[in-house]
């Protein structure tokens, strides 16, 4: 389908609630924009692209998405910088992504132009709702589901695909302390680890529960076969600093393939920074830890942005990480931010205009 040839109707609320939200107070994700935008699948072709006020679907308890999980989903973030402008970070990553999770779940394909012109057209029916307060922007979710109905175990000949937005501020209140976790696992190989299905994350919540009780905010996962080895936190990527070489581990189908994660890279790269892209063993962070050698821990994700670890927790010992004057985290963050709020140059063409 031609981008020029997606006409997306537009209905508009009569009661806007941004009146109703604090900017200055922002938590992330739970307030919602006025509008969000639809698109259906069904006769084998996704259409009736649309935004519409934001508010409830109206689904059978047959639902397949209800009894199955079909479901995958993305995040993204909107930006406004001081001139009034808006920009996404990297939003065909997004789409490309979204589309690989949704062939794992036998979901259909998306074309690209419903993602790219529903978003925008979404994004500037509400651009009164991107925030310009520092450290907030517009959480963008993009959701595809199986809205079909049927008991029967097999996929939907429905689906729904909708993009709804939040004005959010950070992601973690406070210091990030993790567990590594070596009993419970969030995925295994040949499964749907690399996906961004939200059963994916419903597995994660009872034992990062369990991680709660005992102090942490964030689990880290190790390798379902031997626990041996760092995969991601769930919530986004990890890298390690061990003395100046940032290390993190490579993408498998277990391991989703993360655009902040693949952009500290790209920046990792271009700055000169030793890198390591390889399996990082327990035991060496724990080795490196001891001897004074590791120096950071920092996740990585579009909602998380670049968050320092204050420290971790193994088995029953916990390891503080130091404050470094250089920090990696630090300069990541700065370097992404800058770029999407359009504060820099961008050298790698990763600002998408709105
Ligand atoms: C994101 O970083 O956008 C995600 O989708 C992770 C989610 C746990 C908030």
């Amino acid at each position: 389908m031609k981008v020029s040839a997606l006409e997306i109707p537009i209905t508009r609320t009569n009661q806007s609630r941004l009146p109703e939200v604090d900017f200055n107070n922002l938590p992330f994700g739970s307030v919602f924009s006025d509008h969000m935008f639809l698109a259906d699948y069904y006769d084998g072709a996704w259409q009736d692209a649309r935004v519409v006020p934001y508010g409830p679907l109206s689904l059978e308890p047959a639902a397949k998405v209800f009894h199955y999980g079909q479901e995958v989903f993305e995040g993204m973030k909107a930006y406004k910088d001081k001139e009034g402008q808006v920009w996404l970070f990297r939003p065909l990553e997004n789409q490309r992504r979204l589309n690989k999770s949704a062939s794992r779940l036998m979901i259909p394909e998306l074309p690209e132009a419903i993602f790219m012109e529903g978003l925008k057209t979404l994004l500037r029916t509400d651009s009164d709702w991107i925030p310009t307060v520092a450290g907030s922007s517009l959480y963008i979710r993009p959701f595809l589901f199986a809205s079909g109905n049927g008991f029967h175990a097999s996929p939907s000949d429905r689906y729904t695909f909708v993009i709804a937005t939040a004005p959010s501020g950070a992601y973690f209140a406070g210091e990030v302390h993790v567990r590594i976790e070596e009993k419970y696992s969030r995925a295994a190989n040949g499964g749907v680890g690399y996906a961004k299905a939200g059963g994916n994350y419903a597995g994660q919540f009872y034992p990062t529960q369990l991680a709660k009780e005992a102090g942490f905010q964030q689990v880290i996962w190790t390798d379902d076969n031997t626990h041996e080895y760092i995969e991601e936190a769930g919530a986004m990527n990890i890298f390690v600093r061990i003395g100046d070489t940032l290390l993190t581990s490579p993408t498998s189908d277990r391991i989703l393939d993360g655009i902040t994660r693949k952009s500290i890279l790209e920046l990792a790269e271009a700055e000169g920074i030793p890198t390591e892209v390889r399996k990082i063993s327990v035991s060496e962070i724990v080795e490196a830890s001891k001897k004074g050698q590791l120096k950071e821990m920092f996740g990585a994700g579009t909602a998380a942005v670049v968050s320092p670890i204050s420290g971790y927790g193994y088995r029953d010992e916990r390891f503080d990480l130091p404050e470094v004057a250089d920090s990696y985290a630090t300069f990541f963050k700065k370097r992404i931010t800058d770029i999407q709020y359009n504060r820099s140059e961008d050298p790698f063409g990763w600002r998408y205009p709105v």
